[in-house]
C-alpha cells in the first residue's frame, strides 16, 4: 500500500540525503511546532492587517475579504516572511538547504512569490487539478490551518493517467477519496491528507493536485535549484519526457557522475540555431527521447500504458507556442538571474 511516511525532527542533512535525493515525498510534523496552533478563523484574524491580493476594479483584499465573499475557490497569494520566521522548525530547514540560486532568486522576487513572500494557499470547496509545475524547484508546503486532500505521483509512472503537457487527461482530483487512494496504489503515488501543522516536502517535477474539503490555508516554500535543471526548465517544453528525465537528471552532482552525455546531448539541442520554432520542437523532442531511453532502460516508450500519438497534435502545439513565446522570455530571466551565459556556462568558472 502507497502509504506517506511521517516523520519527526528531520535535520536538514537526512531531509537532502533521504528524501531529496532518495525522491520520496515525507510529511514533517513537528516543523510548525513553533508558530501558535490556530484554527482557520484565528489564522484569518491574525493576518487580518495583511492585504494579500488585488482584484479587478477593487482595492486590496486581506484573507478575511475573501473567506467572506467567496463559497468556492482556491487562491495563490504572497505571504510576507515574517509570517514564516515563528514557525523556526520550517524557516530553519529551508533556510539551511537553500542554493545561492535560491537566495538569487528570493531577493529579486523572481521564485513563485514577491520579494521576501512565501507562496500562501487559500482554498475551499474546490480542487488544484494535477499538474506538473514548470519551475524546478523542492517544496515544502506547510499547511496553516485546515486541511487540505493531496495526490501525487512520480513523473515516469503517470502514463495510465494520459500525460500532455503539464497536465493530464484524466484528473483524479475529480475522483472520491476512495478511488484516489485505489490509484494511487495501482500507479504506485500518494493520496493522503495534509493536517494543520504538518508539512509536506514532494520532489519537484512530481505530479501533484489538492482537494480543499474545507477552508484550508498553507504556505509554500522552496529550496534547492540548480544550475542545470533550470536550464532543462528554461530551455526545454513541459511535458511527460522534460518530467520523468529530470527526475534522473538532478542534483548537478547526478549529471556530472552517470548522465553527462545525456545532459550534452539536450544542451546541443538547445543551443543549435533551428529554422523555426516547430523544428527545434521536433530536434529536441528527438533528443528527449534518447535521454528517456538511457535514463529508463527497462521501461521503454512504446510499452506505456498510454497512446502518446493519439494525441500528438494537442501537445504539439503548446509545446511550439512554448518555443514561439516563452524561451525568448527565459533566456532572459536567466542572464539576470544567474549572470552565467546562456550556454557551456561550467567552461566558463
Ligand atoms: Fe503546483
Amino acid at each position: 500500500m502507497a502509504e506517506i511516511e511521517r516523520v519527526h525532527a528531520v535535520p536538514p542533512e537526512q531531509l537532502w540525503s533521504t528524501y531529496v535525493l532518495g525522491r520520496k515525498p515525507v510529511i514533517i510534523t513537528d516543523l510548525l511546532e513553533g508558530m501558535p496552533s490556530r484554527s482557520v478563523a484565528q489564522t484569518i484574524a491574525a493576518f487580518r492587517d495583511l492585504s494579500v491580493a488585488h482584484e479587478h476594479g477593487a482595492g486590496p483584499l486581506t484573507l478575511r475579504d475573501i473567506h467572506e465573499r467567496e463559497a468556492a475557490g482556491v487562491h495563490a497569494l504572497d505571504l510576507p516572511i515574517e509570517h514564516v520566521r515563528p514557525a523556526r522548525g520550517l524557516f530553519d530547514l529551508v533556510d539551511r538547504l537553500k542554493t545561492p540560486l535560491d537566495r538569487r532568486l528570493d531577493e529579486l522576487g523572481r521564485g513563485p512569490a514577491r520579494a521576501d513572500c512565501a507562496l500562501m494557499f487559500y482554498g475551499f470547496h474546490e480542487a488544484t487539478p494535477c499538474h506538473t509545475d514548470g519551475w524546478v524547484t523542492q517544496s515544502v508546503s506547510a499547511q496553516l490551518a485546515g486541511t487540505k486532500e493531496w495526490f501525487l505521483a512520480p513523473p515516469q509512472l503517470v502514463a495510465p493517467l494520459g500525460p500532455y503537457g503539464s497536465t493530464i487527461l484524466m484528473d483524479p482530483m475529480k475522483l472520491t477519496r476512495e478511488q484516489r487512494q485505489t490509484l494511487a496504489e495501482l500507479i504506485g503515488g500518494y493520496s493522503f491528507t495534509l493536517q494543520p501543522g504538518e508539512a509536506l516536502y514532494w520532489p519537484h517535477q512530481w505530479l501533484h493536485g489538492t482537494y480543499y474539503h474545507e477552508p484550508s490555508i498553507a504556505t509554500v516554500l522552496h529550496f534547492g535549484r540548480d544550475l542545470f535543471s533550470v536550464f532543462v526548465s528554461r530551455e526545454v517544453h513541459r511535458g511527460f519526457l522534460r518530467h520523468a528525465i529530470l527526475e534522473k537528471l538532478y542534483p548537478a552532482s547526478a549529471i556530472e557522475q552517470r548522465h553527462w552525455n545525456d545532459f550534452i546531448a539536450l544542451h546541443d539541442a538547445c543551443r543549435h540555431a533551428h529554422a523555426n520554432p516547430a523544428a527545434r520542437f521536433h530536434a529536441i523532442e528527438d533528443v528527449l527521447r534518447q535521454v528517456y531511453a538511457s535514463c529508463y532502460p527497462d521501461q521503454p516508450l512504446a510499452r506505456l500504458a498510454f497512446d502518446f500519438e493519439s494525441i500528438r497534435a494537442l501537445d504539439e502545439q503548446a509545446c511550439i507556442s512554448f518555443y514561439e513565446g516563452s524561451l525568448e522570455r527565459n533566456r532572459e530571466a536567466w542572464v539576470e538571474t544567474t549572470q552565467q551565459p546562456l550556454f557551456d556556462w561550467w567552461r566558463a568558472s
